[in-house]
C-alpha cells in the first residue's frame, strides 16, 4: 500500500518552490532554510542546469514530501558541489543576507567564512569556472555518484520514506553507470547515519565531526 501511494519525481524546474518548503521542514536550523524560499529555490535550481547534478522527490498528499539531490563523479579530477552551487545562486544569496543580516552571525555561516570568502573572492576577480588548478578540488578516487542532500518532512520520518530515497538514488546511479555511492554527514546526526547503515552504507571514516559513508551497488 505505501509503494503504491508514493510517487517518486524527477525535479523540474516548477516543482523547486515545494521541494523548497520540504528542505525548510526538513533543515528548520540550517542557513539555507533561514536565507529563505527565494534563495533555496535558485540553490535548488543548481541541480537542474548542472549536467553532473540530479535531483528528485516523493511526492505525497500533492505536496512533497521528501528529496534527493547527487552528483556524478567520472573520478577525474574535478569540481565539488559546494563552490559550484554557491557560485550558481550568488546573487540569490547577497540578496537574501542583505535581507537578513543577522545571518552574517548564524553558526553555518561562520563555519563556511572560508569557503563564502572564496567564492567572493572568485566573483570579483571574474573567475567562476573551474579553470585554475590551484582552486580544485582533487578527487583521486573511483568513480561514484555523492549523495548531497536527502531530506523527508519530519511528519512523515520514521515510514520509510528515507529509505525508499536512498533506494532511488540507487537506482538512478546504478541506470547511469555507476556502482560506488559515497555520502558525507555530520557524525552528530545520528538519526540520518542509522537510516544509511540500515540501508547497506558502510562507514569509511569518521574524524568527530563528520562522516563519509559508502556503498557498492
Ligand atoms: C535522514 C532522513 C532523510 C531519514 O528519513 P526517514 O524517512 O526517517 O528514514 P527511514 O526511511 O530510514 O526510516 C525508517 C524508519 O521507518 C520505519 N518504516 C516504516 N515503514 C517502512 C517501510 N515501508 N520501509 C522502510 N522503513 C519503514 C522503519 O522501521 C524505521 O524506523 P526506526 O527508525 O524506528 O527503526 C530524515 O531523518 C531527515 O530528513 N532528517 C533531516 C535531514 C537530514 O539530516 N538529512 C541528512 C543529511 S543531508
Amino acid at each position: 500500500m505505501f509503494e503504491n501511494r508514493m510517487k517518486i519525481r524527477q525535479a523540474k524546474i516548477e516543482d523547486l518552490k515545494f521541494i523548497a518548503k520540504c528542505h525548510q521542514k526538513a533543515f528548520p536550523n540550517s542557513l539555507s532554510s533561514a536565507m529563505g524560499s527565494a534563495y533555496l529555490m535558485k540553490m535548488l535550481e543548481w541541480y537542474l542546469i548542472d549536467s553532473r547534478a540530479f535531483l528528485f522527490y516523493i511526492l505525497e498528499d500533492n505536496k512533497c514530501v521528501g528529496y534527493c539531490g547527487g552528483l556524478k563523479h567520472d573520478g577525474k579530477t574535478q569540481f565539488g558541489s559546494a563552490s559550484s552551487m554557491i557560485q550558481h545562486s550568488f546573487h540569490a544569496a547577497v540578496k537574501s543576507i542583505l535581507l537578513r543580516p543577522w545571518l552574517f552571525i548564524h553558526p553555518e555561516f561562520i563555519a563556511k567564512y572560508k569557503l563564502i570568502l572564496k567564492n567572493i573572492r572568485k566573483r570579483v576577480t571574474g573567475n567562476h569556472k573551474p579553470s585554475s588548478s590551484t582552486t580544485q578540488v582533487a578527487i583521486s578516487i573511483e568513480p561514484h555518484t555523492g549523495l548531497i542532500v536527502i531530506g523527508v518532512d519530519p511528519a512523515y520520518q520514521g515510514k520509510g520514506y528515507g529509505s525508499k530515497l536512498l533506494w532511488e538514488f540507487e537506482v538512478v546511479s546504478k541506470e547511469m553507470g555507476f556502482n560506488k555511492l559515497m555520502l558525507t554527514v555530520k557524525s552528530e546526526n545520528a538519526q540520518a547515519i542509522k537510516s544509511y547503515q540500515r540501508n547497506g552504507w558502510i562507514i569509511l571514516s569518521d574524524d568527530g565531526k563528520s562522516v563519509t559513508m559508502t556503498k557498492e551497488i
